[in-house]
């Protein structure tokens, strides 16, 4: 497996393929990010993952600084998992000047969600994902990339963005891996204090109570399910942004008859110091 930082280098190794499958990350992988990387394998000729820790995604008071980087441990699973390159820019290589050129993506579906809680993320995440596939698959006739169903608004935006500006890439949407309790595995479970830890596994358990109430629901009946369903993960002392079902297709709130949509329960939450979020489809 090859390690390299700079695009030029990343370009030289991926020359003599012509499909890619490329897992995006921020790196501290787990387990969820290593099942990405063996489902996207077979779909192409060479397998690369980056790891870069996105600066732009990151609002003043979030942990940038703090996000936890294991390049070596990260690079000794990739290689395991049968990944051929690394891609590991330093911020001078992929932002070697301020990235004033961004992706804006559609309003209807990014200002909602993690993008109200976090405005601006889902333009840094776009911008990256542009980027990262520019450096990946520039004069590739095709290539297939994979994201994780965790990150949910996510999946969707990069969907759309895929397909609003025809990039020959098909995205692949790898299921949540998760703990015994339940709990997604994420990066920032890392920051979890043994007993925050234990009280973790509440949000899925959360999700999926509202998700079983809202099958059984009628339509209007859904806005007081949701408030409910954050009031009890506060009484335990979460401090959620928002517990709310939606459409699979456009997350926006369902409209007919709630037994028989394909609708999504998202949420997330602050737990002490550390905010997670989560979904089940339903
Ligand atoms: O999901 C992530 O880890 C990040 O948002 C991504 C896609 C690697 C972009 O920085």
């Amino acid at each position: 497996m090859h390690i390299v930082h700079t695009i030029a280098e990343l370009r030289a190794h991926l020359s003599p393929f012509r499909r890619p499958a490329f897992v995006p990350t921020m790196g501290n992988l787990h387990d969820g990010h290593i099942a990405l990387v063996k489902q996207a394998k077979p779909l192409g000729d060479v397998t690369v993952s980056s790891i870069f820790v996105n600066r732009l995604q990151f609002a003043p008071h979030e942990d940038f600084d703090s996000y936890p980087r294991t390049l070596d441990a990260d690079a000794q699973r990739l290689e395991a998992a049968g990944c051929d390159v690394v891609f590991a820019p330093r911020e001078k290589d992929l932002y070697p000047e301020p990235q004033t050129f961004k992706v804006h993506p559609a309003t209807d579906l990014s200002d909602m969600l993690e993008g109200h809680f976090r405005p601006g993320f889902f333009i840094g995440v776009s911008t990256v994902v542009l980027k990262l596939f520019s450096c990946v698959f520039a004069g590739m006739p095709s290539g297939v990339a994979a994201f994780g169903k965790k990150d949910y608004q996510q999946v969707l935006v990069v969907r759309r963005m895929v397909q609003q500006f025809a990039l020959p890439i098909e995205i692949l949407a790898g299921e949540t891996q998760r703990a015994e309790d339940g709990l997604a595995l994420s990066s920032r479970n890392g920051y979890l204090s043994p007993a925050e830890r234990l009280e973790a596994a509440q949000l899925v358990q959360a999700l999926r109570a509202l998700g079983d109430a809202a099958r059984a629901a009628a339509l209007p009946d859904l806005p007081a399910l949701e408030a409910q369903a954050m009031q009890a993960l506060a009484r335990r002392g979460w401090k959620p942004d928002y517990l709310t079902v939606r459409r699979r297709s456009d997350l926006q709130p369902p409209q007919g008859p709630l037994a028989e949509l394909p609708l999504v329960v998202l949420g997330a939450a602050k737990l002490g110091n550390t905010r997670l979020i989560d979904n089940l489809e339903i």
